[in-house]
């Protein structure tokens, strides 16, 4: 079943996607040649344990971590270690989630770590780019698969393949709800979106094949080709006024609006 949020909900998961975003923008500044993903995992501790929320992800199926930092052919689920040293040229991907009071948020982005070359940059550029092509599809009225295949139709554009294996989802009280929000298919299939529909918006963009395969460490997923692959995310939330993006600082000017609306 597909809950529709309340508005007090929708600002409850506002409020853990703007911790999320605060981590990210935080962990940009720290993204460097020479830190390992470990200082990075160390940094979104503390900074999430400050804020007073809990990390969704450390725990989870045994997942140990906060973050997912997944470097260069790694898709996601990557595992922060001190033996992982970010070096100049590389990509890294950090997935991070909070709950705080019963609610999730969710969100991803791949950096650039010093220098990189037009092409990998270019393929980060496509693949945020996908992502907000999906959301544009996250209009009342429209089918799930509406945003699934903006997101497809952007990436294979450029030369690019979508993921197939992972996807994004519902969220809300539970990190992952229903419905399964795949990054390729046909348009006008799946279930109709209303407003309410709190979605975790996810592609991961691979620059060879769109085969993925799980390393022995039950996690960490890499492309088959052994190609780089890039990840962005956002919770998003369908309203009548179209898309609103909660995972992204500039786009909390509800926040507070809260009591006034009960
Ligand atoms: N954003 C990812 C997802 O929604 C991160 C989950 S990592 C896990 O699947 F460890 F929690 F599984
Ligand atoms: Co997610």
């Amino acid at each position: 079943m597909i809950t529709l949020k309340s508005r007090y909900e929708v600002e409850k998961i506002r409020f853990s996607c703007g911790i999320v975003a605060e981590v990210l923008n935080h962990l940009g500044e720290v993204v460097a040649p020479g830190a390992t993903t470990l200082d990075l995992e160390k940094i979104a501790e503390e900074l999430i344990r400050k804020k007073k929320v809990k990390p969704a992800f450390k725990g989870y199926h045994g997942y140990p971590c906060c973050l997912c930092t997944s470097i260069n052919e790694e898709v996601v689920h990557g595992i922060p270690s001190s033996k992982r040293v970010l070096k100049s040229g590389d990509i890294v991907g950090v997935d991070v989630g909070v709950i705080h009071d019963g609610y999730y948020g969710d969100a991803a982005k791949t950096f650039a770590v010093g220098v990189v070359s037009p092409e990998v940059q270019m393929l980060l550029t496509v693949t945020e780019e996908s992502l907000y092509k999906g959301i544009e599809q996250a209009v009342d009225g429209n089918r799930l698969s509406d945003i699934s295949h903006a997101i497809q139709r952007h990436a294979e554009a450029a030369g690019y393949s979508a993921v197939r294996d992972f996807v994004g989802h519902g969220i809300g009280r539970m990190l992952h709800e229903e419905p399964q929000v795949p990054n390729y298919g046909p348009p006008g299939k799946g279930p109709k979106l209303k407003s309410g529909m709190v979605l975790a918006l996810e592609p991961m963009i691979n620059q060879g094949r769109y085969e993925v395969e799980v390393l022995e460490d039950g996690w960490t997923a890499v492309t088959a080709d052994r190609k780089l692959s890039a990840h962005f995310e956002h919770t998003i939330v369908v309203t009548e006024d179209g898309p609103v993006i909660l995972s992204r600082l500039d786009d909390r000017q509800g926040q507070g609006t809260l009591q006034k609306d009960l």
